[in-house]
């Protein structure tokens, strides 16, 4: 028996992943189905250490971008990613509860210019090299497929990046951030921050840079449970690293994804968090006023930009 998927105009027939494999050109998928040969990358375990999620040079200096063939080849791998999460049942329940999110929040988001939904992506780490950050990837294009996002609202900043995966990016028609913004980025439309296991400091920037009601209400964070920062982490370091989260908690509504991927290490602890206007309506103005710029030890869990020196001036 072969059921059969709809996911937005994407019908797909429910035979195993491994035999299927996604087409993209010019944010359409096309379903191609092959044999099954090999083992396949789509099912080997991706890097499990909590340190294999950023280990890759920085500087990249061996990265030339990579040959043409590799670069196919690398895409290739990512939409296998991609076809994998839409065949699963992880996929469709994160996809549920991020209509909804977007459902309750839109109410506010009528006026024509603000209709569409923007994706921002932060720390998604060296999809060439790590199968979590891969999939990560994978997930970001089923998203950006479900929610009809136009490719020039894709944005994609991680500092780590080789030549090889920014000229992949491009050729998979995501806008790639040209600047270290720290995750300081204003919504000033309904946006989706996708930002899967990155450092506290920046969701702190994040919500610092809308620390408004008006801006608040438009960002969505698909990234780690605020709930289980709270539960888990030393109050002295919240407070020093991610007081913004504390101070926004009595106001967040977060929904847990169930993490029920075939690989649990890539999507766990992650939930999906908004601020609706609801909720920040009761908020007196002294709590928005009193908002310095946050700053960090050398050793937190963000590479911050590079201070102009006096030679780049
Ligand atoms: C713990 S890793 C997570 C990688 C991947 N998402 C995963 O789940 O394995 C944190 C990521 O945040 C990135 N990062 C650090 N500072 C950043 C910044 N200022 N803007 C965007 N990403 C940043 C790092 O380069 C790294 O890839």
């Amino acid at each position: 028996m072969c059921h059969v998927v709809i996911v937005s105009k994407l019908i797909i027939p429910t035979v195993p992943c491994f035999f299927v494999q996604l087409k993209m050109s010019e944010d359409r998928f096309q379903l191609v189905v092959r044999k099954k040969k090999g083992k396949g990358t789509a099912n080997k375990r991706p890097c499990k250490r909590q340190q294999d999620r950023c280990s890759v040079d920085r500087d990249h200096d061996d990265d030339d971008g990579g040959s043409d063939e590799n670069l196919d080849s690398l895409i290739e791998r990512i939409q296998n990613c991609s076809v994998e999460l839409l065949c699963s049942p992880f996929y469709k329940n994160l996809s549920d509860n991020l209509k909804k999110t977007i459902e309750s929040v839109k109410d506010i988001h009528d006026a024509d210019h603000q209709k569409c939904v923007t994706m921002v992506c932060y720390g998604i780490g060296n999809f060439a090299s790590c199968l979590i950050a891969r999939y990560q990837l994978g997930l970001l294009l089923c998203i950006r497929q479900e929610f009809q996002i136009p490719s020039e609202r894709i944005h994609l900043y991680d500092p780590m990046f080789s030549k090889t995966e920014i000229r992949t990016l491009n050729s998979l028609g995501c806008s790639l951030i040209t600047v270290n913004e720290e995750g300081k980025r204003q919504a000033e439309g309904l946006t989706i921050f996708l930002m899967l296991h990155c450092g506290k400091p920046l969701y702190n920037n994040l919500l610092w840079a809308n620390w408004k009601a008006r801006l608040l209400q438009n960002v969505i964070i698909v990234g780690n449970s605020f709930k289980n920062m709270e539960l888990n982490i030393p109050h002295r370091i919240m407070e020093e690293e991610a007081s913004y989260i504390i101070k926004i908690l009595p106001y967040v509504t977060e929904v847990p994804v169930k993490n029920n991927f075939v690989h649990d290490d890539i999507f766990n602890n992650t939930s999906i968090h908004c601020f609706p206007a609801c909720n920040l309506e009761e908020i007196q103005r002294i709590f928005w006023d009193s908002s310095p710029e946050p700053i960090y030890e050398k050793d937190a869990e963000i590479i911050l930009k590079k201070e102009a020196t006096l030679e780049t001036m």
